[in-house]
């Protein structure tokens, strides 16, 4: 469905992904995780379109997707950040989203979310004037609106109180039962341990583990996803401090010769 090969980006002189490869073909869930910083809604955006990479290929359905934009109605993406039109309320932001999707995207279900996620009130209130949590669930509901085989949730779970969390993995569950593909990246690691599938770590640039969550636990030694990433975080911090002494040590030698 999707294949991403040897994709380079750089922002300034943040070499932020090198030549990572990164391929999804099945129905499931993954969950893309890694550090703050570390590239994973850059790939979201890569794959949609809206950053444009150094080098690589990136391909849906095995076409290029570099310079197109119909592909994009097989996809729904949730933001990490959603940027609504303040004025809008959400009624007549959920009437636009509508209009631009047209026919190409099928079955709105905008109705039946609305009550799921308890929005129905809300209608008319202006987007500037919603919490945070209601924006959120806002956002969910445009990305759920249409029936589309590849799901993009960007940190989906950010500021959801915890009923609007169970009904948001039910709605992943439903689409999972469904054979829909969805990524999803996130800092929750006991919703990758409910949810996931698969696991992809990104590290450095490059994909540095992908498998389920039990062979990176059993990778780790941990009983936990969350502990199992703490352990490779923590691997990571090593790494660094160890090579920031290699440097002073090798800084030593020199003066001494
Ligand atoms: N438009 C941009 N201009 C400059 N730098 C950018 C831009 N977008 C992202 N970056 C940088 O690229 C790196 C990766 O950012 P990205 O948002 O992909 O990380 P992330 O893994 O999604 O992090 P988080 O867990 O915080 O969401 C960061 O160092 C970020 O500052
Ligand atoms: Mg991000």
């Amino acid at each position: 469905m999707i294949s991403i090969k040897n994709l380079h980006k750089s922002f300034g002189k943040n070499h932020v992904l090198k030549g990572l490869d990164l391929g999804f073909d099945k129905p499931g869930t993954t969950a893309i995780l890694g550090p703050n910083g570390s590239g994973k809604t850059t790939i979201i955006k890569a794959v949609l379109g809206m950053v444009i990479p150094d080098e690589g290929s990136i391909e849906m359905y095995g076409k290029s997707v570099i310079g197109q934009w119909q592909y994009r109605e097989h996809i729904a993406y949730l933001p990490q950040i959603a940027r609504f039109p303040e004025n809008l309320t959400v009624g007549e932001l959920i009437n636009m989203v509508k209009d631009l999707r047209g026919q190409a995207a099928k079955a709105p279900q905008d109705e039946a979310l609305l009550t799921q996620f308890d929005l129905q009130p809300f209608l008319d209130k202006r987007l500037g004037n919603l919490s945070g949590g209601t924006r959120q669930k806002v956002n969910i509901v445009l990305a759920f609106l249409y029936d589309c085989p590849l799901i993009i949730l960007d940190e989906p779970t950010a500021g959801l109180d915890p009923l609007s969390l169970v009904n948001l993995k039910e709605l992943i569950e439903n689409q999972r039962a469904m054979g829909k593909t969805i990524l999803i990246t996130t800092h929750v690691m006991g919703l990758v341990e409910e949810l996931a599938d698969e696991v992809v770590y990104l590290l450095e640039g490059r994909i540095h583990f992908r498998g389920t969550p039990a062979a990176l636990k059993e990778m780790e030694h941990e009983t936990s996803v969350e502990r199992a990433i703490a352990s490779l975080l923590r691997k990571q911090k090593n790494q660094v401090s160890f090579s920031a002494n290699g440097h002073s040590t090798l800084k030593v030698t020199l003066s001494h010769t």
